[in-house]
């Protein structure tokens, strides 16, 4: 814990109290309130945690409002153009840039984990085929607690390791099994001569009765989305993951919580949340009218891959993202994609709005990335299970790192009780 020698100090009816203050390595000092109520009779609140810092943690920082993202100290940028999703991975779970060796070795375990369960299979034929993926992949990967009971135990080092490789390395297996399932296709077994991203594209794009080959520069934009969704900080679902382990429930059962919040349009759901609203807008002329509504208070409405809890700057996975989008399309042959050009003329038209430069929104990860994956051949519906699986490593490392924390306790906040005094039961005659 990074102690500092300064106090934070506030008066309550009369009386003086003085509480530690925490100094990171970057970001915000914090203000520490565990002893709060046991010395001052009183709570905090802060229902939509902006100003709250749940937990230490070492795994990545973000500073909103200079749009900086790091991972265990490494800029998102440096690592979508230089690094690869499972080499992001190791770094995240371990701290530090794999050497060649361990590299390899990470990415062959991860490899030979990638088949499911034979008998899982029967889970996807419970479902309707028009299920969105999502709830799919909640109930499968939930489902994972009953078939892999040798890396259930959370105080065994050994099976959380395992627990790790086999989410990690099935996540992209029940993704495309769901997507498969929902087209009526049949399941499509990994190949362990594939890369991560290549053998994504390949279990979902491929029918066994046709030669396919996976694109590499398609591969490697794959490989980036899943860089770029790989962990950002304490965000609901992660937070949620954490909450749900520290009661000590086993890693598939939280997994599968955090899949639960990220289908939150709020949230992972953004993703698909955006494509369906530029394709409502559908041409340029329309975006006035919907730049309108956002900005409505009485209108629900808001601009779908825009603004963020804690980006007052770009999101510079979005920037990243715009990048790819451009590649992809170009490759593709449909730079003059109109989605890509609703998307780039509304981002244009919102920036130059007082409004959203006002409440500082600017387009955040979800904005451009269910165009490339239109592009790529996904349906929306596979947008958001995408976004769960790239976040999987994010998810299980602060798990890890919350597991290791000996300070760890279960999560139980409390509450500014609005309701009812205390009152008599009244019999049903007498009300
Ligand atoms: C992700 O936390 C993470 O790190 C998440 C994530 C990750 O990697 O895990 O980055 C992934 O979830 C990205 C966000 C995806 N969601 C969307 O794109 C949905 C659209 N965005 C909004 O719903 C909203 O911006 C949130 C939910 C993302 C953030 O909401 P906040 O922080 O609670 O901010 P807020 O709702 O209090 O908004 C502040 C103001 C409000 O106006 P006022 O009440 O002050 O007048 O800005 C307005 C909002 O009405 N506003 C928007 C807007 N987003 C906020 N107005 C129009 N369009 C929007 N998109």
């Amino acid at each position: 814990m990074a102690e500092s020698n300064r106090t934070a100090s506030f008066t309550l009816d009369g009386k003086s109290h003085e509480l530690p203050v925490l100094s990171p390595t970057e970001g915000p000092d914090v203000v520490d309130i565990r002893k709060l109520y046991s010395n001052a009779d009183v709570f905090t609140y802060d229902p939509g945690f902006t100003s709250t810092a749940a937990c230490e943690s070492a795994i990545t920082f973000i500073d909103g409002d200079e749009g900086v993202l790091l991972h265990r100290g490494y800029p998102i940028g440096q690592l979508a153009e230089k690094s690869h999703y499972l080499e992001v991975c190791y770094l995240l779970l371990y701290g530090e840039l794999p050497s060649a060796d361990k590299l390899e070795t990470f990415e062959t375990t991860v490899t030979r984990h990638t088949m499911i369960h034979e008998q899982m299979h029967n889970f996807f034929r419970g479902f309707r085929r028009d299920a969105h993926p999502m709830a799919t992949m909640v109930g499968v990967v939930g489902a994972m607690s009953a078939f892999y009971h040798d890396s259930t135990d959370i105080n065994d080092s050994w099976q959380r390791e395992v627990a790790s490789f086999r989410l990690i390395a099935k996540m992209p297996t029940i993704a495309a099994m769901a997507y498969k399932y929902s087209i009526g296709q049949p399941f499509i077994y990994p190949r362990n001569d594939l890369d991560y991203a290549a053998n994504f594209l390949n279990m979902c794009f491929s029918v066994p009765s046709e030669r396919y080959d996976v694109d590499p520069i398609l591969a490697r934009a794959m490989d980036r989305i899943f860089t770029l969704h790989a962990d950002h900080e304490q965000n609901a679902s992660t937070s949620t993951v954490r909450l749900a382990s520290s009661s000590g429930a086993n890693p598939f059962a939280c997994i599968a919580a955090g899949i639960a919040c990220l289908w939150g349009p709020a949230h992972g759901g953004a993703n698909q949340a955006c494509l369906e609203m530029l394709r409502q807008i559908g041409t340029v002329d329309r975006i006035p009218e919907f730049i309108a509504r956002a900005k409505d208070k009485d209108d629900p409405f808001r601009l779908m891959g825009f603004g963020h809890r804690v980006y007052k700057n770009f999101d510079p996975r979005a920037t990243v993202m715009k990048q790819s989008a451009d590649e992809v399309l170009e490759l593709l042959g449909i730079e003059d994609n109109p989605t890509l050009q609703v998307a780039k003329e509304l981002e244009k038209q919102a920036l130059a709005d007082p409004y959203f430069a006002e409440k500082k929104l600017f387009p955040n990860v979800d904005f451009y990335s269910g165009i490339i994956l239109e592009a790529m051949g996904f349906p929306t519906s596979m947008f958001t299970p995408i976004f769960a699986l790239s976040r999987t490593v994010g998810w299980i490392s602060q798990w890890k790192e919350q597991l290791s924390d000996p300070a760890l306790k279960i999560g139980r906040p409390r509450q500014l009780y609005t309701g009812a005094a205390q009152r008599d039961y009244v019999d049903v005659e007498n009300r």
